[in-house]
């Protein structure tokens, strides 16, 4: 979709559909408008459309104005309007638009501007709500919009903020894409290759194949590949947008979680398939943090396999040893996430970084306690704790701090190892977060669940359903703050 910036009136503006926002109280929001407006707003207000939050109606424009139609889209009440609001008009409207066959469209800003909220947003929501996953469908369906303009004085900030908003959805999008893609198709080493088609000049990518992972010590990784035939690939992204320690970025990359020998019952585990969402979290920012040529040092690793039963799968009761020394007693094959996050932790610590984040769907618990609506959020250091609960509340990608008690240890306590990888279903939102701490150290780290977030089981108004793509958004605001 092509975005433009035009400095014109509503009554000027040739399109086929032009968008009005309103909120519930409508009085004077497109006061200096052509009289027909007018006319026509007072016509609907009065019967077909109220303006509660996300409502739609597209009617024919009259006869005096350019646009041949004008769509009329509810924020909800006055003195609720925020960013978030906006964004979800932007993607109800989008996604209307689409399915009455608008290719040429136009936004105005007025009741936007007024509230000090930026086009901006209602176009993220836009670029994000119209996403579709097309790819094995031999008969595609509608055509997209093709152009959107936002009736605007240009600025600079409108261009810079554009820009950004642009490269960010492009990412969640491309980490949809890889989420949603079948694991047959999504294997570790489709992983790799589209980590190395990321590489830029400020960007270079590694990939550590199964010798090297042995090498260095990656028991836990290991014991989780070699269940299945696709060789394990351990992806390490290093962008250089300025010196200094890096922020590391951990993504669980999964690409099919069967289980392994602890199997998961067979209805939903279809489903698995999005348990390398972290893993496609992480790539979805590198690339924004490329696009947008970003002043950070940030690294990102992707410890992925598939976690497969095979006939040389790990049992329940195998003790393998971490790149740190430690030694994990198996009791669960399907607490395989963990085991690959112990040793990319553990490798991510030798960059002595400023920060370690993982971002994991790592528990069915967090689906159950928080559902979609928070990520769930542990880790050892407050500033950083913080810093992420704020971009969370600034991307609606909203995190939720859960604690990681001392006394979790008890129930990770082998008799034979160092550690248990699971003390049982019971709490185990919890343990696995205390099982992460024990390879982070006193290095400030962060782990976010996103087990419950990262797939729409219901379609949102700018989430479709499937791969949310959650977790670009959030950790973008974060290094944006942190820069
Ligand atoms: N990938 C799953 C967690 C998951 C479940 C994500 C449902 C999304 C939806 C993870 O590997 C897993 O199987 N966790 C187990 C841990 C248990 C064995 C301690 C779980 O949560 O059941
Ligand atoms: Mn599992
Ligand atoms: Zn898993």
């Amino acid at each position: 979709m092509d975005i433009y910036i035009k400095e014109r009136k509503e009554v000027n503006c040739a399109c086929e559909a032009l968008i009005l926002p309103f909120t519930e109280d409508v009085a004077g929001s497109y006061s200096g408008l052509h009289p027909s407006f007018s006319k026509l707003i007072k016509h609907v207000f009065a019967k077909e459309f109220h303006g509660k939050q996300n409502e739609c109606l597209l009617v024919p424009a009259p006869e005096d104005l350019k646009p041949e139609r004008i769509f009329f889209i509810g924020l909800g009440k006055k003195s609720d309007l925020s960013s978030e609001k906006v964004r979800q008009a932007g993607g109800k409207s989008g996604i209307f638009l689409r399915d009455a066959g608008m290719k040429k469209i136009a936004v105005s800003t007025r009741v936007l501007l007024s509230h000090k909220i930026s086009p901006a947003d209602f176009i993220e929501g836009c670029l994000l709500g119209v996403y579709r996953f097309q790819k094995y469908l031999h008969t595609k369906k509608t055509a997209s919009i093709g152009s959107i303009t936002i009736l605007s004085k240009a600025s600079k900030e409108l261009a810079n903020t554009l820009h950004w908003t642009e490269s960010l959805t492009s990412s969640v999008n491309f980490a949809r894409d890889l989420i949603n893609t079948p694991a047959n198709d999504m294997t570790p080493m489709h992983l790799a290759d589209t980590a190395l088609s990321l590489k830029s000049k400020n960007l270079t990518v590694k990939i550590l194949g199964q010798k090297d992972a042995v090498k260095l010590g990656m028991g836990s990784y290991l014991s989780v590949a070699q269940g299945s035939h696709q060789p394990s690939k351990f992806i390490i992204l290093d962008y250089r947008g300025s010196k200094g320690r890096p922020l590391v970025l951990i993504g669980k990359s999964i690409t099919f979680d069967s289980g392994g020998i602890s199997l998961k019952p067979a209805d939903g585990m279809e489903k698995m398939k999005y348990d390398m969402a972290g893993g496609a979290a992480v790539l979805g920012v590198m690339k924004a943090v490329s696009a947008l040529q970003l002043p950070v040092h940030i690294i990102g690793i992707l410890p992925a396999t598939e976690n497969l039963p095979g006939g040389s799968a790990s049992r329940p009761g195998d003790v393998v040893r971490a790149i740190n020394g430690k030694t994990i007693e198996i009791i669960s094959t399907d607490a395989e996430g963990r085991m690959t996050l112990a040793d990319a932790i553990g490798y991510a610590i030798r960059y002595k970084p400023r920060a370690v984040i993982d971002i994991a769907t790592l528990t069915g618990a967090c689906s159950i306690a928080f559902g979609s609506s928070a990520i769930a959020m542990m880790g050892n250091n407050r500033d950083l704790l913080n810093a992420m609960k704020r971009a969370g509340e600034n991307t609606y990608e909203r995190v939720w701090e859960m604690p990681i008690f001392e006394e979790c240890k008890e129930s990770l306590k082998s008799d034979i190892a160092d550690l248990k990888n699971t003390g049982g279903k019971s709490g185990s939102l919890l343990s696995s977060a205390y099982f992460l701490s024990e390879f982070a150290g006193k290095i400030p780290w962060v782990h976010l669940d996103i087990a419950g977030t990262a797939w729409a089981e219901k379609e949102r108004p700018y989430i479709p359903k499937g791969a949310s793509g959650v977790g670009v958004r959030l950790l973008l605001a974060l290094i944006k703050e942190l820069q």
